[in-house]
């Protein structure tokens, strides 16, 4: 299957775990694709598997906390590809707290890196995506749908990646752009090891958030689900919330 052949793929998140393997993912399809991420040694260390696969590929260092470095992705894969058909905004952080202790800095850190940055890169993105009739996929969670007990500030910021995609989805319909969302359960990647999870916790409200019945998915198996909602095989989908999360919310 080579859904991408001649599309121009940008994928924030790239260094690991779950962009990671879309870009890959991406990439064994046909596209050519920049890679963004605050991580620049595991974009190198891509980079260098495109090269021996023939994968047209530019690195892109950038911090979701930054709006410039931001603004400037769309511009700086277009600068090199000469368009943009898909923006995958993959990055993201997690943190965990007992709500009576979470941070007011900590919440705003989480929706800064969440969310105010997937507004300003799709911004910068979306004028590209129109002239190309593309698509945005949004990495969100399973948790932005049902909430999660300490997780709260993460799980709010997922949620409101989930709503901003239906937003856009609806608000650039007319002109061709396609905007969803993403919502894994537990995925097997580095990101729990980012964070530390808060001592004397709830484990019956822990066994709803992270249901023992089911093993983690794997990176691969998200980034099937994007690449289908990025290519046009999903032509008739928009504004959804695609979960992945082996049952938890059943
Ligand atoms: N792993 C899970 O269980 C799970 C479940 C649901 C949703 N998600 C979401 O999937 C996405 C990818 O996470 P993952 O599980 O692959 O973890 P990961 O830690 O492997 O990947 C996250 C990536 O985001 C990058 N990043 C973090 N902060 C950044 C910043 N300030 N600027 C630029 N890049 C930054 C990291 O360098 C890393 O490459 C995230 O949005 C996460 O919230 C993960």
């Amino acid at each position: 299957m080579k859904r991408f052949v001649d599309k121009v793929c940008l994928v924030t998140g790239a260094a690991s775990g779950i962009g990671r393997a879309t870009a890959r993912r991406l990439a064994s399809e046909g596209a050519n694709v920049a890679i963004a991420d605050i991580n620049e040694e595991g974009l190198r260390s891509l980079e260098a598997e495109f090269a021996a696969s023939g994968t047209a590929c530019v690195v892109l260092g950038f911090d979701a906390l930054d709006e410039a470095s931001c603004r400037a992705l769309a511009e700086r894969t277009v600068a090199r590809f000469g368009r943009l058909d898909v923006l995958c905004n993959i990055a993201g952080a997690c943190r965990a707290d007992h709500f009576l202790e979470l941070r007011l800095a900590d919440w705003d850190r989480m929706f800064a890196i969440n969310v105010r940055s997937l507004v300003a890169i799709s911004q910068s993105a979306l004028p590209h995506l129109i002239a190309s009739r593309g698509n945005i996929v949004n990495m969100a969670s399973a948790s932005g749908l049902c909430g999660a007990p300490y997780w709260s500030a993460y799980a709010a910021s997922k949620a409101a990646v989930v709503s901003l995609s239906a937003s856009l989805a609806v608000e650039f319909n007319a002109r061709g752009v396609r905007v969803n969302s993403v919502c894994p359960g537990s995925v097997n990647t580095t990101l729990p090891g980012t964070y530390s999870v808060p001592t004397d916790v709830d484990t019956n409200a822990m066994q709803r958030l992270f249901p023992m019945t089911q093993p983690a998915a794997e990176p691969e198996e998200i980034a099937g689900a994007v690449a289908y909602l990025a290519s046009d095989e999903s032509r008739f989908v928009t504004g959804m919330a695609f979960n992945i999360d082996g049952g938890q919310l059943c």
